[in-house]
Formats: structure tokens, sequence, C-alpha cells
């Protein structure tokens, strides 16, 4: 296998649930319980600004609705990600990909960017996050981001704007085709959902020379079991609970 920068434990759309997803705020409180590794989820504004944004719609987290995909982002860029959450974070915008970018390598922090098109426009996205992205970390190899995606004709896409760049295909479960997918899109890692991981799956991947990272491990008794198969990676809500750094991971 090749070598692995990524951290094992990866806050998930950057502290989980603690702040609001997808914010730099959260990244920052993930921050501030160790990590050094998230996940966040990337799609298109209408003029092309890849941004961060779970949903394809707005109303969940903005006071704004409809498909977010099809706003420009100078305006997406004016909506409250943050009061949604909670009043203390009232006013968090929804950040682009490049300010994400500029906080990760300032800190020297790696990046999961899940590739997360608005329905329709999968290969377009893959192609412009992954172009946005080569652009972003130029010249910071090391802590090139791992490029994910449920949908394979985004990997695809991806590949074809910056093959260089390191993708990762995401199950949430193992639909018929999905390894051959995996090694057509040359992906080094496949990323399930965790219940779908065991010791047999490990073993395939890693003897074809891939990756087995899982989401989104919330409780200890999944974590551990995980653990005791030798997984690559964990991306958790629970960055108040699991210590990313040594032992077992398990905050006191
Ligand atoms: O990248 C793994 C995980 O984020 C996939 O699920 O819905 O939280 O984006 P979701
Ligand atoms: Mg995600």
């Amino acid at each position: 296998m090749k070598d692995w920068p990524y951290p094992l434990w990866i806050a998930h759309r950057g502290a989980g649930k603690l702040a609001p997803e997808n914010t730099l705020a959260a990244f920052r409180v993930g921050a501030s319980f160790g990590y050094r590794a998230f996940e966040c989820d990337v799609k298109l504004s209408a003029d092309g600004v890849p941004f961060l944004l779970h949903d394809d719609t707005l109303e969940r987290t903005t006071p704004a609705s409809g498909t977010a995909g099809a706003r420009p982002w100078a305006e997406l860029a004016r909506l409250d990600a943050g009061a949604w959450h909670s009043r203390a974070y009232a006013g968090e915008p929804l950040p682009s990909l490049g300010r994400i970018a500029r906080y990760c390598l300032h800190n020297a922090f790696a990046l999961n960017i899940e590739i997360k098109p608005t329905p329709g426009d999968e290969e377009n996205t893959g192609r412009v996050v992954a172009q946005e992205a080569a652009r972003l970390w130029a010249g910071h190899r090391a802590l090139a981001p791992l490029l994910s995606s449920f949908r394979p004709i985004a990997l695809t896409g991806a590949r074809q704007s910056a093959p260089q760049l390191p993708r990762a295909l995401l199950l949430d479960n193992l639909w018929s085709g999905w390894f051959e997918v995996a090694q057509d899109n040359a992906c080094v890692a496949v990323i399930t959902n965790h219940r779908v991981m065991d010791a047999a799956l490990i073993a395939q991947l890693h003897g074809a020379g891939l990756r087995a990272l899982v989401y989104t491990v919330n409780e200890a008794v999944d974590a551990q079991r995980l653990l005791a198969l030798h997984i690559d990676g964990i991306i958790t809500d629970a960055v108040d609970r699991f210590a990313p750094a040594g032992g077992l991971g398990f905050m006191a």
C-alpha cells in the first residue's frame, strides 16, 4: 500500500454537532479538541464557486430556501449559516472552499473534501472542485486533500481535471460493482458506513492496495471494534469524546 498521510481520526463536517456543520467555526471547535483532520461537504454555486454545504437545499441550515446550487456565490456568501444551530454562532457564514483551504494549510490540517454535487451536476462538480483544490493546495503536496464521493461520476470528473489528487469512493452499502468502480477511478481508499466494514472487507481493500475508512462513528463500542480491525480512518461527530491522538482515542 502507498504511504497514508492522513490522521486516523477525522472530524465530521468540521466538528460534528458541537458547532454549525461545514463552517469555519466548526473547524475551530474540532481543532480545539485536538483534531488535525476534517471532513466537509462541497458543492458548486450557480457561478461555479465551490463552497461548503451538506444538503441540496438551504432551509435546514440557513434562513433561505430552495436549491443552494441555483444561487450565485455573492448571494450565498451573505447567508447566516450559524443561527440555526445556536445563538452563539449567529452570523457565521457559509465558507468557500478557498477559505477552508487557507485555514487548513495555515494550521497544517488534513482535509477530506466530500464532493456533494447538486443532483444533475455530478461530473461538473467533481471536475471543478478537483481543479480548484489542485490550485488551492499547489505546492503543498504533503497536505493534499482527499477527494471522496458517493457518486462515481463525480470521482471520474475529479480524476479528469486533477488526476494527482487522491480519491476515495464512499459507500453506504456494498452495491454490485463497487469494487470495480473504485479501481476504475484509481481510488486510493474506500470509505464505508461503519456498519458494513468488517475484517473481510478490510482484507479485500488492503489486498488491493486500498485504505479502509469509515463514517460516522459516534459510539465507543463501534470505535473499539474498528480499531481492533486496524481501520485506516474514522470520521466522527464525537470530537468531544474521542481523543484524536494516542491510545484508543477515548477521552477520559
Ligand atoms: O464523508 C462521509 C460522510 O460525511 C458521508 O455522509 O451525509 O454526512 O455527508 P454525510
Ligand atoms: Mg459528508
